[in-house]
């Protein structure tokens, strides 16, 4: 049973890493964004307030996997409701078990506290971040995909706004783990970043495995 576990900053592109790892290594894969992203699409069509604990609290107690299948919860503004109700310490408790149940049948989970707090005895552990322009390039290019009309600046400001909540939070902030591999995506294609982390992960198994 491999657990893998990839952090990182928002657009980083740890996503798309996630599902070509998974495919690479036979393993499930869970997106615990759309967790938050679910419980942010409940409150927002809820009309509620996703800086409300309690509200936020009971929607994402109501979470299960075919919430997350819902292409509604790829947008901008989901997006942005899910770090905010991201930051109410019940949310993260209330989706805790999901994640670690899933983790314990062996997986490649992608996140922002995968290798600190969901799941610190992971085999391996994956940090993926890339210079903030260059996220900004990347999530902007998508959002004119999905057939969103936003400026490359309000989606860099975003970011920004993003990356500060995310890392500033008091309880699960992002932040590499001690013993996370640190993989820098800013002049990487999607194909080289691949074949790093396929790189670091096989190394890091061959030693395990040499050490049982
Ligand atoms: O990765 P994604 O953009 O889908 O995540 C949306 C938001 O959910 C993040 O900005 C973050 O605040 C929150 N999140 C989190 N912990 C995770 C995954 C996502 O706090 N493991």
């Amino acid at each position: 049973m491999t657990v893998i576990a990839i952090d990182g900053t928002f657009a980083s592109g740890k996503g798309t890493l996630a599902r070509r790892l998974s495919e690479q290594y036979n393993l499930p894969h869970l997106d615990t964004g759309k967790l938050y992203r679910a419980v942010a699409k409940i409150v927002l069509d809820a009309k509620d307030d996703p800086d409300d604990a309690k509200s936020c609290t009971q929607a994402a107690q109501k979470i299960n996997s075919e919430m997350l299948a819902d292409p509604a919860l790829k947008s901008g503004p989901i997006g942005a409701a899910a770090s905010k109700v991201a930051v109410h310490p019940p949310v993260r408790a209330a989706l805790l078990r999901y994640q670690r149940d899933f983790a314990a049948k062996g997986g490649v989970l992608d996140g922002r506290d995968i290798g600190t707090v969901i799941y610190p005895n992971a085999d391996v552990k994956l940090y993926i971040d890339a210079a903030p322009q260059e996220r900004a390039q990347r999530r902007h290019a998508e959002l004119i995909g999905y057939g969103e009309d936003i400026s490359f600046e309000t989606v860099l400001t975003q970011l920004k706004e993003r990356d500060f909540r995310d890392a500033n939070r008091a309880i699960a902030p992002l932040k590499p783990a001690k013993d996370a591999h640190l993989i820098d995506t800013t002049n990487l294609s999607i194909e080289r970043a691949f074949v790093a982390s396929v790189k670091v992960i096989d190394a890091v198994l061959a030693a395990k495995a040499t050490k049982k």
